[in-house]
Formats: C-alpha cells, sequence, structure tokens
C-alpha cells in the first residue's frame, strides 16, 4: 500500500470513528439502547482500527503520524474509555430493564468522545505536521468545552428540581471547575499560537549567525560583467506588455508578454558567452521581474523580487547579466505574481549550447535538428510548439534529433516518443551519465522542469505524445513529401513510466551526503497559517505560510541535506533557487542510476525525498513549490547564507506594486 493511500485509509476510519461515537450518543439519547450498544462497540472497534492504521503509517515516518500519536488517539482513548466505562453498564443493562431513563452523563460521555474523534481529525487536517502546544491546548479545551456545553443542554430540563437536588453543587462544582480549566487551557492555547514565530534557526546545528562574517548585500553579489575569451555578448531588451498573441491553434489571446510574444524571446547563447538583458515594463500592473530558472546566476541577477531585486513596475527597468557558464535547456519567467504572470504568459526558453560545437563545423550543426519546446497551457488550451509555433518537422533520416522538453505549467505533464527508440540526455539541463537507449515508456515532466530528448531520425514518423492526446502534440517526418497523410500513431497510454532514479549509469558522489554539515527537514501539507498577513487555508512548511516560514540559515561551503515530505494528497514540485540538488533517494529508495542533478523534483503524495547540494552560491534564494498557485498559497521560504542581507522588502504579494513604486535599489 502507497502512504497516500494509507493516508486516506486513515482518514476514512478517522471519520467512521466520529460519525460511530456521534451515532452512539444520539441513539442512547433517544432510548434506542440496543443499538446503541452495536454502535458502541462499533465506535470501540474504530479506535483499535486507527491504532493500526496509524502505526502503519508511523513506519512511513514520524512526519506523518505525529499529531495523531501525540492528541488525537490519546484524546479518543481516555474520553472513549471514560464512555464505555459510563455508559457500558447502563447499555448492557437495557434488556433487563429498558424503560429506566437514561441518565444525562451517559450521553454527554458518548458525545464528549464523539468531539474528541472529531477534534483529531480537524487538527489533522487544519494544523497538520508539526504538532503544537497552543494546537493541543485549544483542541482540548474544545473538546471540554463541547462537554459541559452538552452537558447543559442535557441537564436544562431537569435544572428546575434541581434546587433540592443533593447532587446539586457536585455538578455545579464540576461545571465551575470545567469550565476554568477549559477557559485556561483555551486561552493558553490561543496565547501560544499567536507567539510571533522564534526567528531564524529552522535547521540543525547550531545558529551560524556568527557575528564575525562582514555583512553583504544581495546587491553585491552580481555575476561576470564580460564573456570568457573568445565568447560574444548577447544582449537582449525584453520589454513586459500586455498583448494580443495567436496560439499555433489560430485561436487569439489577451496575453502578458515579453516583447509581445508567447514564449518571450528565446535566449540562446553559447558557453562562455555574457548574456545581458534588459528588462522593461510597459504596463504589467503587477510588476515583473526575470527569474533564470535552474540556472545559477549570482544572487543579485536571480530575479526574486522582495528579496534580490525591487519588483520592476510599469515605466521601470532592470538589467540582467550573466555568464552563460552552464550548458543546457533553461528558460525564463516573472517571479512576481507568478502564479497569474507566468499563467497568462510572462516566461520564455534559455538555451546554452557547448562551446566547443562552435569549433566544430557550421554544417554539422545545421545537420542537427534541435527543437526547443515548451508547454503551456492557456485558458485551458495546451500548447507545445517550436519558437516559431510549428508543431511539425521534417529531418532525413538519420539526423541527430535533440527535443528540449520544458514544462511551464503548474502541473506535471506526461510524454511519450513514439515511433522511435530515444535517450534522455539531459534533466534540467544536466547531462545525465551513460543514459540507454529506451522505448515504450512515458515520462514524467515536473513542472518547471526539463527534459532532453535525443534519438537518431528514423526512415518512418515519430510523434511526440502530450497527456495521451494522439491529436496534439509533435510530428517529426522523414521527408517533405511524407506529410500527405497523418501516420498512424501508436497508443501510448498504457506504457509504463521510466524511473529516472533508476536510470543512466551511477558514478560516486562529489560528496558524502551522510554527513551534511546542515540538515533541513521540510514537511508539505496545507493547514490554516498566516499568509503574507492574513489567515488562510494554506498551502504550508512545516504548518506554517510565507513570509512566516523560518529562513533555513547556511554559510558558505556547507553540504546541506534537505528531507521532504508530502503529508497532503496534491503533488509538490520542489524547486530551489541558484543551485541544483543531487537526489539522494525516494521513500527510502536510493538513487541508482546516474546521478540526477535537478532543480526542481516532483514530490507526489505520501512520498519522502533525500536530497543534498553544497552551498556555493552565496545569497538568500527562494526554496518554494513550483506549483505556483502554491507558492502564493503559502509554500515557499528563504535559504540565506550566513552574513547575507537584503535591503528589499517582501514585495510578491498580489499588491506587489506597493513596493515596486518605491525607488529601485541599485539601478
Ligand atoms: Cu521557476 Cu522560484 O521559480
Ligand atoms: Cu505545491
Amino acid at each position: 500500500m502507497t502512504t497516500s493511500q494509507l493516508i486516506l485509509l486513515d482518514h476514512a476510519v478517522a471519520l467512521l470513528s466520529v460519525a460511530a461515537w456521534f451515532a452512539t450518543g444520539v441513539t442512547l439519547a433517544i432510548r434506542r439502547a440496543r443499538l446503541a450498544f452495536a454502535l458502541l462497540a462499533a465506535a470501540v472497534l474504530m479506535i483499535l482500527g486507527r491504532v493500526v492504521t496509524v502505526a502503519m503509517l508511523a513506519g512511513r515516518g514520524w512526519w506523518f503520524v505525529q499529531e495523531k500519536v501525540l492528541l488525537g488517539l490519546p484524546l479518543l482513548a481516555v474520553t472513549g474509555l471514560a464512555a464505555v466505562l459510563i455508559a457500558g453498564p447502563r447499555l448492557l443493562d437495557t434488556r433487563r430493564t429498558p424503560s429506566k431513563p437514561v441518565p444525562a452523563s451517559n450521553v454527554v460521555a458518548l458525545l464528549a468522545a464523539a468531539y474528541a474523534a472529531l477534534a483529531g481529525l480537524v487538527v489533522t487536517f487544519l494544523a497538520g505536521y508539526p504538532l503544537t502546544w497552543g494546537t493541543a491546548l485549544i483542541a482540548i479545551a474544545l473538546v471540554g468545552a463541547g462537554a459541559l456545553l452538552t452537558a447543559r443542554v442535557l441537564a436544562a430540563p431537569a435544572e428546575k428540581t434541581a434546587d433540592s437536588h443533593p447532587g446539586f453543587s457536585r455538578r455545579r462544582f464540576i461545571t465551575v471547575a470545567g469550565g476554568a480549566v477549559v477557559v485556561g487551557a483555551g486561552g493558553a492555547g490561543v496565547g501560544l499560537s499567536l507567539m510571533p514565530a522564534e526567528s531564524v534557526t529552522a535547521g540543525g546545528g547550531p545558529s551560524p549567525l556568527s557575528g564575525s562574517r562582514a555583512a553583504v548585500s544581495v546587491t553585491d553579489l552580481r555575476g561576470a560583467r564580460r564573456p570568457t575569451p573568445g565568447g560574444t555578448r548577447r544582449q537582449y531588451e525584453l520589454t513586459a506588455q500586455t498583448a494580443r498573441v495567436r496560439l499555433p491553434s489560430g485561436r487569439e489571446i489577451d496575453a502578458w508578454t515579453y516583447g509581445g510574444q508567447v514564449p518571450g524571446p528565446a535566449i540562446t547563447a553559447t558557453e562562455g558567452d555574457l548574456i545581458k538583458v534588459t528588462l522593461r515594463n510597459t504596463d504589467i500592473e503587477d510588476g515583473v521581474t526575470l527569474h533564470w530558472h535552474g540556472y545559477d546566476v549570482a544572487c543579485g541577477d536571480d530575479g526574486a523580487p522582495g528579496v534580490t531585486q525591487d519588483v520592476v513596475a510599469p515605466g521601470q527597468e532592470f538589467v540582467y547579466q550573466f555568464r552563460a557558464d552552464q550548458v543546457g535547456t533553461y528558460w525564463y519567467h516573472t517571479h512576481q505574481a507568478s502564479h497569474r504572470g507566468v499563467r497568462r504568459g510572462l516566461y520564455g526558453t534559455l538555451v546554452v549550447t557547448p562551446r566547443d560545437r562552435r569549433q566544430g563545423d557550421e554544417a554539422a550543426d545545421a545537420e542537427k535538428l534541435d527543437l526547443t519546446l515548451p508547454v503551456h497551457t492557456f485558458d485551458g488550451i495546451m500548447v507545445i510548439a517550436d519558437q516559431d509555433g510549428r508543431t511539425e518537422h521534417t529531418a532525413p533520416a538519420g539526423t541527430p534529433v535533440r527535443l528540449r522538453l520544458i514544462n511551464t505549467d503548474s502541473v506535471p505533464h506526461w510524454f511519450a516518443l513514439a515511433g522511435t527508440p530515444f535517450r534522455v540526455a539531459a534533466v534540467d539541463g544536466r547531462d545525465l551519465n551513460r543514459p540507454g537507449e529506451v522505448r515504450g515508456v512515458k515520462l514524467r515532466l515536473p513542472a518547471g522542469g526539463r527534459y532532453d530528448l535525443v534519438f537518431g531520425m528514423p526512415d518512418t514518423a515519430v510523434a511526440l505524445v502530450l497527456d495521451n492526446d494522439r491529436e496534439g502534440g509533435v510530428r517529426l517526418r522523414p521527408q517533405a513529401d511524407s506529410a500527405g497523410g497523418t501516420p498512424a500513431i501508436e497508443d501510448t497510454s498504457g506504457w509504463p513510466e521510466l524511473d529516472l532514479l533508476h536510470y543512466g549509469t551511477p558514478v560516486a558522489a562529489p560528496f558524502d551526503a551522510d554527513a551534511p554539515d546542515r540538515q533541513f527537514t521540510i514537511v508539505l501539507d496545507r493547514g490554516v497559517a498566516m499568509v503574507d498577513g492574513g489567515l488562510a487555508y494554506a498551502q504550508t512548511v512545516n504548518g506554517r505560510g510565507h513570509p512566516s516560514i523560518p529562513d533555513q540559515l547556511v554559510t558558505e561551503g556547507d553540504l546541506v541535506r534537505f528531507t521532504v515530505v508530502n503529508r497532503s494528497l496534491e503533488t509538490h514540485p520542489w524547486h530551489l533557487h541558484g543551485h541544483p540538488v543531487l537526489i539522494l533517494s525516494r521513500d527510502g529508495t536510493p538513487s541508482s542510476g546516474s546521478p540526477l542533478w535537478v532543480d526542481t523534483f516532483d514530490v507526489r503524495p505520501g512520498e519522502v525525498w533525500e536530497v543534498a547540494f553544497k552551498a556555493a552560491n552565496p545569497g538568500i534564494w527562494m526554496n518554494h513549490c513550483h506549483n505556483l498557485p502554491h507558492a502564493h498559497q503559502g509554500m515557499m521560504l528563504r535559504l540565506r547564507y550566513d552574513g547575507v542581507t537584503t535591503p528589499f522588502g517582501h514585495s510578491h504579494t498580489a499588491r506587489g506594486v506597493d513596493s515596486a513604486r518605491n525607488p529601485s535599489h541599485g539601478h
């Protein structure tokens, strides 16, 4: 059973348990004692069932069960036991004296157990991991308050005679004392919950804020200003503007664009060239930036508004400059209100080819087919095409073909290549070690990720199938004259997924990932948390939302390890700026193929990933879910190097232009 199936099973049993306790209380209240007895037995069984599901889930990791083990189950066990002890004898008694009235206390005890079961479920859904004292106290107080209130309501008809009742003072005492405990616990819980997050140290190790390092501002962390000898300067001007654009399908949409086109201008370079891009904004009211996704630029060029620069508001500009030292397939996009901006078209491709190719003869280059194919969904229409909007290409048999797939959407896409074997030459721009030839497999490309597929053109047609849609995708034909009919395309829908963790050939790791200098655990979930100053049902990291998630602090040269845990029922494509991470394992199974250096990895529901990287690029770097709406809903934090500061404030919100109106720093 997968972890996410176990999570669902546990939710189901927990829900049934709530229902069983409520039903027991209610049936007893209406004097259906025999049914109540059966329901009580079911409720008790359900507790035992949850002990089993929680124990199984605990085997997958403490993060999946912490709040259940420390609060939900104990609370239910205590109240359930009390309910059995209080109501059980009366229920057993029922056959002999069915007409005997049911004491209110029995019903109260059963309903209290129901409240406890409900509280456990609510804590799981609204608070999750990690359980805090604040949450625990509030939950206990609410269960207590529910029980007291129920007691009052049920006792109300008897109130008039209560004066003469010998139990009166005792009941009064219980009410007052219970009320005091409830108010005390609830007050303490709320107080604890409202306390500000203890600043910084989210990770292990001693606080790196030694104070011995001279502070350096992100504005001073800028890249090379000249190409390597023999390289050239590549200058681009990108103007962010709204525009009406025509999709390859012919349909017109209102888009947000760089340069009036989607995708924006294709940025290409040869290794060692200098890339200089002047970004201007005409009329994108949110403001814009350029983030070089997967490209490890110096921090000051990273394009993170509020961290590495101010957002570029209408009428403003910002100049990015970096050397094309990394070969491969990348992309760029706005990082300002990116959940909206990227979706509407503020993105483009960045491809850097190896330098030695320049020395080779031009003719050899011309005989290759090298296609950059970003996937993007506009208003529900999925588009995959090259820079010219073409989806059909011709290449003589034997031509070396490279397809650069880029997922610019927020959800994963599935690719299948019908008609030819192929290799996955690179993942996220980085070459794999000796990738083997595969055929009849599907590839799942995470949001933000890239795959380079290579093969020799066969003498029959090839189809790149996207998300099992045999009509769309990209077609390659061996000769132009064969373009007459649509070649039959295999049904790829049943093809198995190629697991890249076990693809290609291993090489020794460049570091010992078992001895990290820093270790951070990132538990992804949903829950109630503060996001941008407002309470929200957020996408959370360790129970918090951006910007209230403590920074991860590292020192230059550290070997850093992340454990990324997905407790939720959605996929989270995790993305760290400025560094590729080496995949160590998924769900405890080590990566056994080629080293996988990625900038985005899909953490599916219930999965636990271990990754490591060298902190070798000083700065303050965003670390977030690349399902961009999730990032917007809180799933975003920062990795900060010791001694690096920023003069910029948070400006990532929808109203980010507020800060954009401030004069730009450093430009
Ligand atoms: Cu492509 Cu911070 O993202
Ligand atoms: Cu996510």
